[in-house]
């Protein structure tokens, strides 16, 4: 069985695209400040470390048994981290497809899509943190 490098991934997707959203909305107050630069980059990479997490999610999960207490907290958590991967991805698609011009009904849209996505990376989060800190799962049993 290879090393499970889930838990060393997934906190950069958490981080990078939390900071993209923040980026983004701090670019609409102050204008001019590359803000907006700043968070398409930061956006890009915490979407390929979401796919990432997504690929050593799937790896990490083929080892848990079908009748394990934690299958169906698992279940959300690959549709919760699955969801942020395609709610991130429509919106780089339409970051780039608009060169981050949008007329003021995409503002709102886009915006609402990003509050959309900032609720689904906290949830992935916190499902995650219940895999191992509530089911145990990826851990060692601790010592009596
Ligand atoms: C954006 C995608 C994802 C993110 C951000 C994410 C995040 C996390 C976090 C934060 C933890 C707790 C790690 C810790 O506290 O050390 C975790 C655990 C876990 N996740 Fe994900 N996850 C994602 C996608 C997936 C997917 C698609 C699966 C597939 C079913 C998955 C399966 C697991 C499993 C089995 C654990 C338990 C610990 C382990 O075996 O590594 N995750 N995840």
């Amino acid at each position: 069985m290879p090393p499970n490098i889930h838990p060393l991934i997934v906190h950069f997707p958490i981080a990078l695209l939390l900071t993209s959203v923040a980026l983004s909305w701090a670019g609409l107050i102050w204008q001019g400040k590359s803000l907006d630069r700043a968070a398409w980059y930061t956006l890009l990479l915490g979407l390929a470390g979401a796919l990432f997490s997504v690929i050593s999610g799937f790896l990490a999960a083929a080892g848990v048994p079908a009748d394990s207490p934690a299958m169906a907290t698992l279940t959300t958590h690959r549709l919760l981290g699955i969801a942020v991967l395609v709610i991130f991805g429509l919106q780089a698609l339409c970051a780039w497809r608009s060169k981050g011009v949008y007329s003021r009904n995409k503002r709102i849209l886009h915006t609402a899509i990003q509050i959309v996505g900032v609720a689904l990376v906290v949830a992935v989060g916190l499902y995650g943190g219940e895999l191992v800190y509530i089911f145990g799962l990826g851990v060692a049993s601790a010592l009596p």
